[in-house]
């Protein structure tokens, strides 16, 4: 099948998500450390870099607000259903049986039904939880009048309990991604993509052109994505069938 070289990931996208990236690590590692799972800057100093990490994660998240919302962008974490379980059951079964992926990716549909599922409740869930919980720890006392005033929270109980989940949740998706990372069409095409901007990618759509709006045909392209020709999926066993043997 022919294959295009397209512009996929654009400049402030790649800024936003490699910082992001560190700053979810880097939050990971001071905040584990102030859990008291390990040891490395000493207690103070994480907690610091913590709360310092917070805020630059914070400010990075209102630009990337603002950047999903100007660019269009946001259009691609609208859910589906189309295609999603066969997205699933090609990164359980078909992935160790080189079975076609399921659905292709372009400018317009990056993402897979599977990665909009996940991306988007970290955005609308995991991440705001992460946000306000952790805003609640910092601002759960503070000082008016030479005083210390709390919130009217019973405890920080069910607020750690809930941080403490969310940062677990994001070392679980981290590991995950990392490890999705390699299957793109070679172990290093996602990686690439994600570094450069620019992917070789199949080009029997013809929706890859730059200039096209992201706006405008984003749901037509979406109802396009191709299913696997029944060909491809036989060849391949796929779905696995037990009977036959490969
Ligand atoms: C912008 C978002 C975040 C804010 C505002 C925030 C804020 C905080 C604050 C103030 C603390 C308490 C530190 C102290 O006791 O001095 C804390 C603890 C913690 N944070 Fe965050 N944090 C955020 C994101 C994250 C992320 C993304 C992770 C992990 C991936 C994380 C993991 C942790 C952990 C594990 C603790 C210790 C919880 C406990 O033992 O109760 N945080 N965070």
């Amino acid at each position: 099948m022919a294959k295009e070289r397209v512009y996929i990931y654009k400049q402030y996208e790649r800024f936003w998500h490699w910082t992001q990236a560190f700053l979810v690590l880097f939050l990971a590692l001071t905040g584990f450390e102030v859990h008291g799972s390990f040891s490395f800057f000493g207690f103070e100093a994480a907690a610091d870099l913590h709360n310092k990490a917070a805020w630059a994660f914070i400010i990075l998240t209102v630009f990337t607000i603002f950047w999903h919302f100007t660019t269009g962008e946001w259009r691609q974490y609208l859910p589906t259903t189309k295609n999603l379980k066969a997205q699933a059951e090609y990164y359980i079964f078909g992935i160790f049986r080189n079975a076609p992926h399921p659905t292709r990716k372009t400018v317009l549909v990056k993402l897979n039904p599977l990665q909009r599922l996940v991306y988007l409740s970290l955005k609308i869930l995991v991440f705001p939880v992460m946000v306000f919980s952790g805003l609640a720890y910092m601002f759960y006392r503070y000082q008016s009048n030479g005083s210390i005033q709390s919130f009217e929270l019973a405890s920080l109980e069910k607020i750690a309990w809930a941080h403490t989940l969310g940062a677990y949740i994001l070392v679980a998706f981290v590991i995950v991604h990392v490890y999705l990372i390699t299957t793109g069409h070679t172990i290093s095409s996602n990686l690439k993509a994600m570094i450069t901007g620019w992917e070789e990618i199949e080009s029997d759509v013809d929706d890859t052109s730059q200039n096209q709006d992201p706006l405008k045909p984003q749901k037509k392209v979406i109802s396009e994505i191709p299913e696997p020709g029944k060909e491809d999926l036989k060849k391949n066993n796929f779905p696995p069938n037990p009977s036959k043997k490969t």
